[in-house]
């Protein structure tokens, strides 16, 4: 083995060794710094209830939509009319960008419940109240981009990729929803 060997090896050697330490540290600064989010993401009680939001319905008449918050996040919860319904469920879903029929998207046709943020870029669309306007598909409007939601809050036009999401949620009864 010449001298240059001994040299390149010793070299490969060293540098092997120092992407071990590195790799090391590197492990031990991910796990330090995971430590916090993990131990605070252990589900106490407030944590749980934080965790939930329940919705009464009983005084949301037809044709009437109110907002609540669910971890952070305004959820729509839409009483839609006869007619609402009849043009959700009416639409051809395979001419859809994000193709999901309507009954998939609701547990009581009446009742349509789904995050409010635009899948674009995340705006809050417009349509909750009687003023805003509701785009060309009657649903929401996100004015940052010009995206259109239908009745049932699928992306119908503009650059949304994706249909509104709709949450976890149940009925408790038939006036008491829990979201999450
Ligand atoms: S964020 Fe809604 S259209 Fe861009």
């Amino acid at each position: 083995m010449t001298q240059k060997d001994n040299n390149d090896q010793d070299g490969k050697g060293r540098r092997n060794f120092l992407y071990l330490t590195a790799g090391m540290f590197g492990g031990v600064g991910v796990a330090s710094a995971a430590w916090p989010f993990i131990s605070s993401m252990t589900p106490g009680a407030d944590a749980r209830a934080l965790a939930t939001t329940e919705v009464n319905l009983a005084p949301v008449e037809v044709g009437q939509s109110i907002t609540v918050m669910w971890r952070g996040k305004p959820v729509f919860v839409r009483r839609r009319t006869q007619k609402e319904i009849q043009e959700a469920e009416e639409v051809d879903v395979s001419s859809l960008r994000d193709p999901q029929s309507d009954e998939d998207r609701i547990q009581r046709p009446e009742w349509l419940i789904l995050v409010g943020i635009c899948t674009h870029l995340g705006c809050v669309p417009g349509g909750q109240k009687p003023t805003d306007q509701r785009g060309d598909y009657d649903g929401w409007f996100c004015p940052c981009h010009g995206s259109h939601y239908d009745t049932s809050g699928r992306i119908r036009k503009g650059p949304a990729p994706k249909n509104l999401v709709v949450p976890p949620y149940e009925f408790v009864s038939d006036t008491l929803v829990k979201i999450g």
